[in-house]
Protein backbone atom coordinates (compact mmCIF):
# COMPACT_ATOMS: atom_id res chain seq x y z
CA UNK A 1 0.00 0.00 0.00
CA UNK A 2 1.32 3.86 -0.41
CA UNK A 3 2.32 5.50 2.78
CA UNK A 4 -0.40 8.09 1.34
CA UNK A 5 -3.02 5.25 1.49
CA UNK A 6 -1.93 3.80 4.88
CA UNK A 7 -2.03 7.84 6.09
CA UNK A 8 -6.00 7.75 5.05
CA UNK A 9 -6.82 4.56 6.65
CA UNK A 10 -5.51 5.30 10.00
CA UNK A 11 -7.06 8.22 9.82
CA UNK A 12 -10.17 6.97 9.45
CA UNK A 13 -9.17 4.18 12.08
CA UNK A 14 -7.92 7.12 14.80
CA UNK A 15 -11.04 9.04 14.10
CA UNK A 16 -13.27 6.64 14.26
CA UNK A 17 -11.44 5.27 17.47
CA UNK A 18 -13.06 8.48 18.84
CA UNK A 19 -16.26 8.53 17.33
CA UNK A 20 -15.55 11.19 14.76
CA UNK A 21 -16.54 10.64 11.40
CA UNK A 22 -14.34 10.98 8.55
CA UNK A 23 -15.98 14.31 7.43
CA UNK A 24 -15.48 16.18 10.55
CA UNK A 25 -11.93 15.32 10.27
CA UNK A 26 -12.02 16.64 6.91
CA UNK A 27 -13.56 20.21 8.53
CA UNK A 28 -11.52 20.10 11.33
CA UNK A 29 -8.41 23.05 11.29
CA UNK A 30 -5.62 21.66 11.82
CA UNK A 31 -1.67 22.98 12.72
CA UNK A 32 -0.39 20.95 9.82
CA UNK A 33 -2.65 22.41 7.44
CA UNK A 34 -2.87 26.05 8.52
CA UNK A 35 0.75 25.77 7.84
CA UNK A 36 1.34 23.69 4.96
CA UNK A 37 2.61 26.39 2.79
CA UNK A 38 5.17 27.47 5.53
CA UNK A 39 6.71 24.85 6.95
CA UNK A 40 6.62 21.67 8.61
CA UNK A 41 4.92 20.99 11.88
CA UNK A 42 6.51 18.26 14.05
CA UNK A 43 6.10 16.85 17.75
CA UNK A 44 8.27 14.97 20.32
CA UNK A 45 7.12 11.34 20.82
CA UNK A 46 8.48 8.74 22.56
CA UNK A 47 7.43 4.76 21.78
CA UNK A 48 4.83 4.59 24.16
CA UNK A 49 2.54 7.31 22.50
CA UNK A 50 2.86 4.87 19.32
CA UNK A 51 1.99 2.25 20.40
CA UNK A 52 -2.43 0.53 21.15
CA UNK A 53 -2.01 2.20 24.22
CA UNK A 54 -1.86 5.35 23.41
CA UNK A 55 -4.88 5.75 20.50
CA UNK A 56 -5.89 9.37 21.84
CA UNK A 57 -2.14 10.70 21.32
CA UNK A 58 -1.68 9.52 17.91
CA UNK A 59 -5.13 11.36 16.39
CA UNK A 60 -3.30 13.77 17.56
CA UNK A 61 0.03 13.13 15.53
CA UNK A 62 -2.31 11.90 12.64
CA UNK A 63 -4.56 14.92 12.29
CA UNK A 64 -2.28 17.79 13.50
CA UNK A 65 1.20 17.01 12.57
CA UNK A 66 3.93 16.12 9.30
CA UNK A 67 7.08 15.91 11.23
CA UNK A 68 8.15 14.03 14.75
CA UNK A 69 11.29 14.09 17.12
CA UNK A 70 12.26 10.91 18.83
CA UNK A 71 12.20 12.32 22.88
CA UNK A 72 14.44 10.47 24.58
CA UNK A 73 15.34 6.76 22.84
CA UNK A 74 17.55 7.76 20.21
CA UNK A 75 20.32 8.91 22.86
CA UNK A 76 23.29 7.62 23.20
CA UNK A 77 22.21 6.43 27.05
CA UNK A 78 19.28 4.83 25.34
CA UNK A 79 20.93 3.39 22.21
CA UNK A 80 23.77 1.81 23.83
CA UNK A 81 24.03 2.14 27.49
CA UNK A 82 26.57 -0.17 28.22
CA UNK A 83 30.09 -0.90 25.99
CA UNK A 84 29.02 -4.12 24.81
CA UNK A 85 25.12 -3.50 24.69
CA UNK A 86 22.88 -2.03 21.85
CA UNK A 87 19.26 -1.35 22.39
CA UNK A 88 17.45 -0.34 18.89
CA UNK A 89 13.47 -1.27 20.45
CA UNK A 90 11.84 2.44 21.10
CA UNK A 91 13.64 3.87 17.92
CA UNK A 92 13.00 1.24 15.58
CA UNK A 93 8.87 1.25 17.11
CA UNK A 94 9.87 5.13 16.23
CA UNK A 95 11.04 4.67 12.48
CA UNK A 96 8.33 1.85 12.05
CA UNK A 97 5.40 4.18 12.93
CA UNK A 98 6.71 7.32 11.36
CA UNK A 99 7.41 5.64 8.09
CA UNK A 100 4.03 4.21 8.16
CA UNK A 101 2.41 6.78 8.89
CA UNK A 102 4.20 9.49 5.98
CA UNK A 103 6.16 11.67 8.92
CA UNK A 104 9.31 13.62 7.92
CA UNK A 105 11.67 12.03 11.12
CA UNK A 106 14.38 13.74 13.02
CA UNK A 107 17.40 11.11 14.47
CA UNK A 108 17.87 12.92 17.80
CA UNK A 109 21.02 13.24 18.73
CA UNK A 110 24.15 11.84 18.06
CA UNK A 111 26.76 14.25 20.25
CA UNK A 112 25.44 15.23 23.24
CA UNK A 113 27.07 15.68 26.80
CA UNK A 114 23.83 14.57 28.45
CA UNK A 115 21.90 11.14 28.63
CA UNK A 116 25.87 9.91 27.41
CA UNK A 117 27.13 7.05 29.54
CA UNK A 118 30.55 7.56 31.02
CA UNK A 119 32.25 4.88 29.22
CA UNK A 120 32.30 6.85 25.99
CA UNK A 121 34.63 9.50 27.90
CA UNK A 122 36.69 7.12 30.16
CA UNK A 123 38.34 4.05 29.67
CA UNK A 124 37.51 0.45 31.64
CA UNK A 125 39.33 2.14 34.62
CA UNK A 126 37.17 5.41 34.51
CA UNK A 127 40.25 7.11 33.18
CA UNK A 128 39.87 10.00 30.36
CA UNK A 129 40.59 8.21 26.82
CA UNK A 130 43.43 9.88 25.01
CA UNK A 131 42.04 12.55 22.12
CA UNK A 132 42.32 9.96 19.54
CA UNK A 133 40.42 7.04 21.33
CA UNK A 134 37.27 10.11 22.18
CA UNK A 135 37.66 10.59 18.22
CA UNK A 136 37.50 6.79 17.62
CA UNK A 137 34.83 6.03 20.05
CA UNK A 138 32.63 9.19 18.27
CA UNK A 139 33.44 7.72 14.91
CA UNK A 140 32.08 4.04 15.75
CA UNK A 141 29.13 4.98 17.29
CA UNK A 142 27.90 7.63 14.46
CA UNK A 143 28.56 4.60 12.14
CA UNK A 144 27.06 2.09 14.05
CA UNK A 145 23.93 4.31 14.65
CA UNK A 146 23.75 5.99 11.37
CA UNK A 147 23.88 2.69 9.42
CA UNK A 148 21.38 1.15 11.32
CA UNK A 149 19.26 3.93 10.44
CA UNK A 150 19.99 4.75 7.09
CA UNK A 151 17.32 5.60 4.90
CA UNK A 152 14.83 5.57 7.68
CA UNK A 153 15.64 9.19 9.36
CA UNK A 154 15.57 11.94 7.10
CA UNK A 155 17.72 14.08 9.39
CA UNK A 156 19.90 14.18 12.20
CA UNK A 157 20.63 16.50 15.24
CA UNK A 158 24.16 15.67 15.03
CA UNK A 159 25.79 17.86 17.41
CA UNK A 160 23.59 19.63 20.58
CA UNK A 161 24.51 21.89 22.89
CA UNK A 162 27.64 22.32 22.81
CA UNK A 163 28.02 26.10 23.40
CA UNK A 164 27.93 27.77 26.41
CA UNK A 165 25.76 31.04 26.85
CA UNK A 166 29.12 33.43 26.60
CA UNK A 167 29.61 31.92 22.99
CA UNK A 168 32.59 29.76 23.89
CA UNK A 169 32.29 25.63 24.68
CA UNK A 170 30.51 24.29 27.58
CA UNK A 171 32.92 22.45 29.63
CA UNK A 172 31.17 19.44 30.24
CA UNK A 173 31.28 15.43 28.21
CA UNK A 174 33.01 15.70 25.22
CA UNK A 175 34.65 18.89 25.91
CA UNK A 176 35.57 18.08 29.34
CA UNK A 177 37.07 14.68 28.28
CA UNK A 178 39.08 16.85 25.58
CA UNK A 179 40.31 19.05 27.84
CA UNK A 180 38.76 22.40 26.98
CA UNK A 181 40.84 23.50 24.61
CA UNK A 182 38.86 24.81 21.81
CA UNK A 183 41.33 24.46 19.35
CA UNK A 184 40.98 20.30 20.40
CA UNK A 185 37.25 21.18 20.36
CA UNK A 186 36.76 22.82 17.09
CA UNK A 187 38.75 19.81 15.85
CA UNK A 188 36.80 17.01 17.24
CA UNK A 189 33.39 18.92 15.99
CA UNK A 190 34.55 19.38 12.70
CA UNK A 191 35.52 15.08 13.44
CA UNK A 192 31.77 14.72 14.21
CA UNK A 193 29.85 16.32 11.45
CA UNK A 194 32.49 14.84 8.63
CA UNK A 195 31.32 10.78 10.19
CA UNK A 196 28.15 11.88 9.90
CA UNK A 197 28.51 13.54 6.42
CA UNK A 198 29.89 10.08 5.66
CA UNK A 199 27.84 7.42 7.58
CA UNK A 200 24.32 9.59 6.57
CA UNK A 201 24.39 10.19 3.22
CA UNK A 202 21.63 11.68 2.16
CA UNK A 203 20.11 12.64 5.36
CA UNK A 204 20.00 16.12 6.62
CA UNK A 205 22.93 17.21 9.35
CA UNK A 206 21.72 19.93 11.98
CA UNK A 207 23.18 21.54 14.79
CA UNK A 208 21.01 21.51 17.49
CA UNK A 209 20.61 24.49 20.83
CA UNK A 210 19.00 26.39 23.27
CA UNK A 211 19.24 30.09 24.26
CA UNK A 212 20.04 30.64 20.72
CA UNK A 213 18.27 34.08 21.05
CA UNK A 214 20.96 35.27 23.18
CA UNK A 215 23.36 37.18 21.40
CA UNK A 216 26.74 35.91 23.08
CA UNK A 217 25.41 32.30 22.43
CA UNK A 218 24.04 33.16 18.82
CA UNK A 219 27.51 34.36 18.24
CA UNK A 220 29.15 31.21 19.38
CA UNK A 221 26.69 28.99 17.43
CA UNK A 222 27.29 31.29 14.26
CA UNK A 223 31.31 31.06 14.81
CA UNK A 224 30.56 27.19 14.74
CA UNK A 225 28.23 26.56 11.36
CA UNK A 226 31.28 28.54 9.58
CA UNK A 227 33.83 27.14 11.01
CA UNK A 228 32.25 23.93 9.41
CA UNK A 229 31.66 25.96 6.30
CA UNK A 230 34.88 27.00 5.39
CA UNK A 231 35.93 23.81 5.34
CA UNK A 232 33.54 22.17 3.05
CA UNK A 233 32.17 20.14 6.14
CA UNK A 234 28.61 19.81 5.11
CA UNK A 235 25.71 21.35 8.10
CA UNK A 236 22.06 21.70 6.42
CA UNK A 237 20.31 23.39 9.37
CA UNK A 238 20.59 24.96 12.53
CA UNK A 239 17.81 24.24 15.37
CA UNK A 240 16.49 26.74 17.87
CA UNK A 241 14.81 24.98 20.46
CA UNK A 242 12.67 26.97 21.96
CA UNK A 243 12.01 26.32 25.65
CA UNK A 244 11.01 29.14 26.10
CA UNK A 245 8.55 31.15 28.62
CA UNK A 246 5.36 33.54 29.21
CA UNK A 247 7.60 36.49 29.07
CA UNK A 248 11.24 35.59 27.65
CA UNK A 249 13.05 36.04 25.65
CA UNK A 250 12.38 39.22 23.92
CA UNK A 251 10.49 39.05 20.75
CA UNK A 252 13.47 40.84 19.12
CA UNK A 253 15.69 38.59 19.72
CA UNK A 254 14.26 35.81 18.29
CA UNK A 255 13.95 37.72 14.61
CA UNK A 256 17.22 38.43 15.39
CA UNK A 257 18.81 34.78 15.59
CA UNK A 258 16.24 33.44 12.93
CA UNK A 259 17.85 36.00 10.34
CA UNK A 260 21.29 35.60 11.50
CA UNK A 261 21.44 31.86 10.49
CA UNK A 262 18.98 32.01 8.02
CA UNK A 263 22.07 34.46 6.25
CA UNK A 264 24.39 31.59 6.36
CA UNK A 265 22.59 29.60 4.08
CA UNK A 266 21.44 26.55 6.35
CA UNK A 267 17.37 25.72 7.13
CA UNK A 268 16.55 27.38 10.54
CA UNK A 269 14.39 25.36 12.80
CA UNK A 270 12.38 25.56 15.63
CA UNK A 271 12.74 22.07 17.24
CA UNK A 272 11.55 21.80 20.40
CA UNK A 273 9.61 25.00 21.53
CA UNK A 274 7.51 24.61 24.79
CA UNK A 275 5.66 27.75 26.67
CA UNK A 276 6.46 27.71 30.70
CA UNK A 277 3.60 29.50 32.61
CA UNK A 278 5.21 28.52 36.03
CA UNK A 279 7.37 30.75 38.57
CA UNK A 280 10.13 31.40 37.79
CA UNK A 281 10.99 29.00 34.51
CA UNK A 282 8.30 31.33 33.09
CA UNK A 283 11.04 34.22 33.12
CA UNK A 284 14.07 32.36 31.68
CA UNK A 285 15.67 28.92 30.85
CA UNK A 286 17.15 27.54 34.38
CA UNK A 287 20.04 25.77 33.35
CA UNK A 288 21.24 22.88 36.04
CA UNK A 289 19.95 21.48 39.07
CA UNK A 290 20.03 24.25 41.43
CA UNK A 291 16.20 24.56 42.02
CA UNK A 292 16.05 20.12 42.44
CA UNK A 293 17.02 21.21 46.13
CA UNK A 294 15.07 19.93 48.97
CA UNK A 295 14.07 23.09 50.03
CA UNK A 296 12.01 24.50 47.01
CA UNK A 297 9.86 21.07 47.76
CA UNK A 298 8.56 22.83 51.25
CA UNK A 299 5.39 24.11 51.51
CA UNK A 300 6.30 27.69 52.07
CA UNK A 301 7.79 27.61 48.03
CA UNK A 302 5.41 24.52 46.57
CA UNK A 303 2.72 27.22 46.62
CA UNK A 304 4.60 29.72 45.15
CA UNK A 305 6.38 27.44 42.88
CA UNK A 306 3.74 25.23 41.81
CA UNK A 307 0.03 27.24 41.94
CA UNK A 308 -1.37 25.58 39.15
CA UNK A 309 -2.29 22.30 40.56
CA UNK A 310 -6.16 22.50 39.78
CA UNK A 311 -6.24 24.01 36.53
CA UNK A 312 -5.16 26.98 34.60
CA UNK A 313 -6.31 30.07 35.73
CA UNK A 314 -8.61 32.27 32.83
CA UNK A 315 -6.09 34.79 33.28
CA UNK A 316 -2.97 32.82 32.73
CA UNK A 317 -4.52 30.64 29.77
CA UNK A 318 -4.70 33.94 28.10
CA UNK A 319 -0.88 34.69 28.38
CA UNK A 320 -0.41 31.11 27.54
CA UNK A 321 -2.91 31.97 24.65
CA UNK A 322 -1.34 35.89 23.19
CA UNK A 323 2.17 34.27 23.94
CA UNK A 324 1.56 31.43 21.40
CA UNK A 325 0.31 33.75 19.30
CA UNK A 326 3.05 36.34 19.11
CA UNK A 327 5.43 33.32 18.36
CA UNK A 328 3.72 31.54 15.76
CA UNK A 329 3.41 34.98 14.15
CA UNK A 330 6.96 35.57 14.19
CA UNK A 331 7.55 32.42 12.68
CA UNK A 332 5.07 32.91 10.01
CA UNK A 333 7.00 36.38 9.12
CA UNK A 334 9.78 33.98 8.73
CA UNK A 335 8.35 31.24 7.04
CA UNK A 336 10.63 31.92 3.67
CA UNK A 337 13.63 30.78 6.72
CA UNK A 338 11.87 28.36 8.85
CA UNK A 339 11.82 25.04 7.52
CA UNK A 340 9.69 23.19 10.35
CA UNK A 341 8.81 24.13 13.81
CA UNK A 342 8.53 21.48 16.48
CA UNK A 343 6.21 20.76 19.80
CA UNK A 344 8.32 19.36 22.96
CA UNK A 345 5.57 16.89 23.72
CA UNK A 346 1.98 16.82 22.28
CA UNK A 347 -0.42 17.43 25.38
CA UNK A 348 0.41 19.06 28.51
CA UNK A 349 1.16 16.03 30.39
CA UNK A 350 3.87 14.51 28.29
CA UNK A 351 6.02 17.84 28.55
CA UNK A 352 9.35 17.71 30.35
CA UNK A 353 8.38 21.03 31.59
CA UNK A 354 6.19 19.14 34.94
CA UNK A 355 9.59 18.07 35.92
CA UNK A 356 11.97 20.41 35.22
CA UNK A 357 13.86 22.99 36.69
CA UNK A 358 12.00 21.33 39.66
CA UNK A 359 10.00 18.13 39.92
CA UNK A 360 6.43 17.24 40.50
CA UNK A 361 4.99 20.71 38.83
CA UNK A 362 1.88 21.23 36.79
CA UNK A 363 2.75 23.25 33.34
CA UNK A 364 0.54 24.11 30.76
CA UNK A 365 3.55 24.25 28.14
CA UNK A 366 1.62 22.98 24.87
CA UNK A 367 -1.18 23.56 22.91
CA UNK A 368 -3.24 20.44 24.53
CA UNK A 369 -4.97 20.27 28.02
CA UNK A 370 -4.14 16.56 29.99
CA UNK A 371 -7.68 15.42 28.43
CA UNK A 372 -6.79 16.42 24.84
CA UNK A 373 -8.87 19.55 24.67
CA UNK A 374 -7.26 22.38 22.74
CA UNK A 375 -6.07 25.18 24.85
CA UNK A 376 -7.24 28.40 24.00
CA UNK A 377 -3.72 28.99 22.31
CA UNK A 378 -4.63 26.02 19.46
CA UNK A 379 -7.44 28.28 17.65
CA UNK A 380 -4.99 31.93 17.64
CA UNK A 381 -2.02 29.51 16.27
CA UNK A 382 -3.98 28.22 13.19
CA UNK A 383 -5.43 31.33 12.84
CA UNK A 384 -2.49 33.25 12.55
CA UNK A 385 -1.82 32.18 9.23
CA UNK A 386 -5.31 33.24 7.37
CA UNK A 387 -6.66 35.61 10.22
CA UNK A 388 -10.45 35.92 10.27
CA UNK A 389 -11.56 39.40 9.06
CA UNK A 390 -11.79 41.57 11.89
CA UNK A 391 -15.46 42.61 13.27
CA UNK A 392 -17.11 45.47 11.25
CA UNK A 393 -16.99 48.38 13.87
CA UNK A 394 -20.35 49.31 14.99
CA UNK A 395 -22.12 51.60 13.62
CA UNK A 396 -22.06 54.97 15.34
CA UNK A 397 -25.57 55.74 16.28
C1 LIG B 1 17.05 19.37 25.41
C2 LIG B 1 17.28 18.18 24.51
C3 LIG B 1 16.07 17.33 24.38
C4 LIG B 1 15.36 17.16 25.70
C5 LIG B 1 15.02 18.51 26.25
C6 LIG B 1 14.26 18.42 27.54
O1 LIG B 1 16.50 20.42 24.83
O2 LIG B 1 17.71 18.52 23.23
O3 LIG B 1 16.44 16.07 23.91
O4 LIG B 1 16.15 16.44 26.60
O5 LIG B 1 16.24 19.15 26.51
O6 LIG B 1 13.38 17.39 27.60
Amino acid sequence: MKSSMILKASMVAAFSLLGLSSASAQDARTLKDAYKDAFKIGAAVSSFDLNERSAKTQELLLTQFNALSIGNEMKPESLHPQPDVWNWRGGDAYVEWGKAHGMWLLGHTLCWHNQTPAFFWNDGNGNPKPKRELFNTIERYIETVCTHYLGKVDAWDVINEIVSEEGGYRDLGWVHALGGKTEDVDEFIKHVFRCAAKYAPDTELYYNEFNVWRPSKLAGVIRLVKMLQADGIRIDGVGIQAHWGLNYPENHYIDEAIDQLAALGVKVMITEIDVDVLPISKEGQVIGKSLQEAQYQLEEFEKFLDPYKDGLPAEVEAQHAARYQELFQIFYNHRDQIDRVTFWGTHDGSSWKNGSPIPRRTNYALLWNRDYTPHKAFDLVVDVPNPKPAKAAKKRK
